[in-house]
């Protein structure tokens, strides 16, 4: 198969099963070079974008295996979300060099993984993907995609960046509400979603010219109404970033960053848990727990 048809399957096909199809081992010669932007994905009936508001269940209220089923439906529609857009770039960006598309191959491949296992567990809780509107938070930054650059500042440094801070919270409840089936979801993904920021740092920085930081550089990536904020959770673990490869400016300035967009509320709430600022990581995870 060539990576094109590949990409075009997992961004056309309506069916969960067709975005779910993990990518060959082997390649054939792609030979197209000409860019494709396609501007909305194929959605079966239960899986189309809506515009309502659904909120993410607060993390007082993750004691109730609905409210944690609902939780994970918001996570799931995110790696869906994931798997689309990394194929996206393959189309978009036939050019990008070699290295940077195998790492989106790779990085759908994990996506896709991801998925299943938000899925499976909020089966336990009797949550199905659609049962609540499926938001198009990352599919409305398209206009936001010039460049590959622009492409990873938005979906890795910024929404994959700030999965790394909330990752963390959410394990951490789930500990906290005693689900360490789900706790330990979380931190697998952590895991792969740091090598996913990597991903995005290296496709990132190879473009910062002379003159600029890579804070810098960032911020003449994205645009209004995107900002930085979009980049951290509400609670923001630094070390993450430095596991991710960023710099020490780069982290300070997105830790310092605030604008009239940056919540208190979920804040206030966070702070009720003690969660402290250690980090959860796989090595903690004994044997018996999840596979993918
Ligand atoms: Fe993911
Ligand atoms: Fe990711």
């Amino acid at each position: 198969m060539k990576i094109a048809d590949y990409a075009k399957h997992l961004l056309l096909a309506p069916n969960l099963e067709d975005k779910l199809v993990p990518p060959p081992k082997h390649w054939e010669e792609d030979g197209e070079t000409k860019s494709l932007r396609i501007e909305k994905p194929g959605r079966s009936l239960h899986l189309q974008f809506s515009d309502k508001k659904v909120k993410i269940p607060r993390l007082e209220h993750l004691n109730s295996e609905s409210n944690r089923g609902l939780t994970l439906h918001h996570f799931a529609n995110h790696e869906l979300m994931a798997i689309e857009l990394f194929a996206w770039a393959l189309l978009a960006f036939p050019d990008a060099p070699k290295s940077i598309r195998n790492g989106w191959i790779k990085t759908i491949e994990e996506e896709q993984v991801h998925f299943r296992m938000y899925l499976n567990r909020m089966n336990d809780f009797g949550v199905q993907i659609g049962d609540i509107p499926l938001n198009y938070i990352f599919w409305k930054q398209l206009g936001q995609f010039q460049t590959l650059e622009s492409f990873s500042a938005v979906m890795s440094l910024s929404f994959e960046g700030a999965n790394l801070d909330y990752s963390q919270v959410y394990a951490k409840v789930f500990s906290f509400f005693d689900d360490h089936i789900t706790s330990d979801i979380m931190v697998y993904i952590f895991e792969d979603e740091i090598k996913h920021v990597k991903r995005g740092v290296r496709a990132f920085e190879k473009s910062i010219p002379n003159e600029k930081n890579s804070w810098e550089h960032y911020l003449s990536l994205i645009h209004f109404p995107f900002t930085p904020r979009r980049a951290k959770g509400y609670l923001f673990f630094p070390e993450t970033r430095y596991l991710a490869g960023l710099d020490a400016n780069f982290v300070k300035q997105l830790a310092d960053y605030e604008d009239e967009y940056t919540g208190r509320v979920n804040l206030e709430s966070v702070k009720k848990f003690g969660l402290g600022s250690e980090l959860m990581r796989k090595n903690r995870l004994d044997s018996h727990s999840i596979q993918p």
